[in-house]
């Protein structure tokens, strides 16, 4: 069967890096480019988690490349510790054989995404593909699919009412579902029915490879946080749904839906407004609502163990 060729967009972030190692293992899909984006922490330090990554997979072929460094509206915001203060839970790293390109991140988008078709997975804040469609307008047509890890119905994880992505650069995202790719949205509503417990994580540390235990170790720092927010240490494997997605189609129940972004609002900037109606059932875009957590969890195992 023929490869899904993808870039992934990403902060990296520790879901992040769970999903960029389940793609880098999987022989489903041919990631071509990891694009990074500001988000979880400044870009410098996102671009650096690609190439440890790239590295940590020793997969020096993908391209890495680093992207816009603000959002369309600048924030004062520089990174959490939800990931760590490096954003990889500050575990000690040598320095990455991975160089990064010379080239703008969009710029690699639009390179990479014009020489033949490509889904983008975007689990990082939308800004390189907003300032993507709006640099290079005719790149939207080209792109297959565009995969994303953002929003949310019910409950934001930043306020009330937006979860990190949008909230992060709501320009960019109310940009992003303006254009007419076919976007599949996995929200906060569904992502939270996907985690790893402690017997993940002691399974991954006891595996035998690199990949494993540093995972394990990223995942720790994750653990810490998802106690003192959640009130237990189950990590939830938001961006890991994306890829999921593209590996198992059937295993997250999809509807067709429209999304809007509010960039307003005195307390809901960065909201979604993900409009379920009947009428909106064929829609280009799509938004994951259920998903079995044991079957992902062992998809986990499974391509993270496979490492040498
Ligand atoms: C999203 O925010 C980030 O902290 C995670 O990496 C994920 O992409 C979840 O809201
Ligand atoms: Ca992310």
């Amino acid at each position: 069967m023929a490869r899904t060729r993808i870039i992934i967009d990403t902060d990296p972030g520790v879901d992040d890096a769970v999903a960029i190692l389940m793609a880098l293992a999987s022989d489903q899909l041919d990631v071509v480019a990891l694009t990074a984006v500001a988000g979880n922490s400044p870009l410098e330090d996102t671009a650096l988690n690609a190439r440890r990554l790239v590295a940590l997979a020793k997969r020096p072929d993908v391209i890495v490349a680093a992207g816009c460094a603000e959002p369309l509206t600048p924030t004062n915001y520089v990174g959490g510790d939800v990931h760590g203060q490096d954003g990889l839970g500050d575990l000690v790293w040598d320095e990455p054989d991975v160089q990064l390109d010379s080239r703008h991140g969009v710029d690699v988008l639009r390179d990479l995404i014009l020489e033949a078709p490509t889904t983008v997975v975007a689990i990082g804040p939308l800004t390189n593909l907003a300032v993507l469609a709006q640099r290079y307008p005719e790149v939207v047509a080209k792109v297959e699919r565009l995969v994303i890890m953002g929003g949310a119905s019910f409950h934001g994880n930043v306020t009330a009412a937006a979860e990190f992505n949008i909230w992060f650069d709501p320009e960019a995202a109310d940009e992003v579902f303006k254009q007419p790719w076919p976007i599949t949205l996995m929200p906060l509503d569904l992502t939270h029915q996907a985690f790893l417990n402690d017997e993940d994580l002691e399974r991954l540390r006891t595996q035998g490879n690199e990949v494993g235990m540093r995972t394990a170790n990223m995942l720790e720092a994750y653990a810490v946080f998802h106690q003192q927010w959640y009130g237990n240490r189950n990590v939830i494997m938001h961006d890991a749904m994306a890829i999921y997605e593209l590996l198992n189609p059937q295993a997250i129940v999809k509807q067709g839906v429209v999304v809007q972004v509010e960039t307003q609002g005195q307390h809901s900037r960065g909201a979604t407004l993900i409009d379920r109606g009947m009428q909106h059932s064929q829609s280009h875009v799509l938004v994951g609502c259920e998903v079995d957590n044991d079957t992902f969890r062992s998809v986990v195992h499974q391509l993270l163990s496979s490492y040498r």
